[in-house]
């Protein structure tokens, strides 16, 4: 039993225009590790946050670029999980009836967009979008593809061969870079000002599986909160938010947002 599963499931059964803001553990039930999960073997001497900047792209492109390709492949090797199915299922089910459920997420990889869902917003980017990290021009390249032979398995880090970004087709001179918002860098344009709007007119936010920690996405509850909107969190931990929510859901995203979806499908009242 999940406790205070009644009153969310009162709340989201009332909402007509919902915001689900998730983070990485939402994935984690993927097999997505989390930014902070260790790293072994060669990698271990590097920390995600040395990793995760323009400095250490521009000093060593191949290690940055070789690591991204990992994950990505990484990604393309799991598949989304309950949590992700039911946050898609809820955002159908509104939209047939006029309203509408909004997702911004701080993960960059794709399976909210995998479990067949509408993404507003990749506040940190995706892993899936490149561009030039010269003229910016925005370049294809499909890291899913996993070389000859290997089947969609979860390539291991070591073997990782170090590759080279390819150069950008736009300008000849560049390097290609992930669309990823790499620390002390800007947001995507518009992504922060959409996902706030939506949070302006929603009448419930659900934030699921983030450690509040990262700014500017850590603010983003309290602007539902600041127009009289619930706020559901759904988190194994208490976090720095979980004061401030209307219900903490304290669970496994892919346990309780199936359990609270379900609930929704529950006897209706009038709709
Ligand atoms: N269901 C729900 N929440 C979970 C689960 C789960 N199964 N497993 C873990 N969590 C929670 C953890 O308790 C933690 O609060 O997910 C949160 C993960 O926190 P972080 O790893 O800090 O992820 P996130 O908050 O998304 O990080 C924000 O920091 O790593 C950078 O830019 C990166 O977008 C990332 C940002
Ligand atoms: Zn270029």
């Amino acid at each position: 039993p999940i406790p205070d599963l009644a009153e969310a499931t009162a709340l989201a059964r009332a909402a007509r225009r919902v915001v689900v803001l998730s983070g990485a553990g939402l994935s984690a039930a993927s097999g997505v590790p989390t930014f902070r999960e260790a790293q072994t073997g060669l990698w271990e001497r590097y920390s995600p946050e040395q990793l995760a900047t323009e400095d250490a792209f521009r000093s060593d492109p191949e290690l940055v670029w070789s690591w991204y390709q990992w994950r990505a492949r990484l990604i393309r090797s799991c598949t989304p999980n309950a949590g992700h199915l039911a946050v898609a299922a809820w955002q159908r089910r509104l939209a047939a009836s006029g309203d509408s459920l909004t997702i911004a997420t701080q993960n960059v990889d794709d399976l909210h967009e995998r479990a067949g869902a509408e993404v507003l917003a990749h506040l940190h980017g995706s892993l899936f979008e490149y561009r030039c990290a010269d003229c910016g021009a925005p370049a294809e390249h499909d890291p899913g593809a996993a070389p000859e032979g290997d089947a969609g398995s979860a390539p291991d880090l070591e073997s990782m061969r170090r590759v080279a970004p390819p150069s950008c087709a736009a300008c000849g001179v560049g390097m290609l870079r992930p669309g990823i918002v790499w620390f002390g860098e800007m947001l995507p344009a518009g992504a922060l000002e959409r996902t706030l709007a939506a949070l302006q007119h929603c009448d419930l936010a659900v934030v699921v599986g983030t450690s509040a920690t990262v700014q500017p996405a850590a603010s983003l509850p309290y602007a539902a909160l600041g127009v009289g909107a619930a706020v559901v969190e759904v988190n194994p931990e208490v976090t720095e938010f979980s004061t401030a929510a209307s219900v903490h859901l304290r669970g496994a995203a892919g346990q309780v947002l199936p359990a609270l979806v379900r609930a929704y499908d529950g006897p209706h009242g009038h709709h």
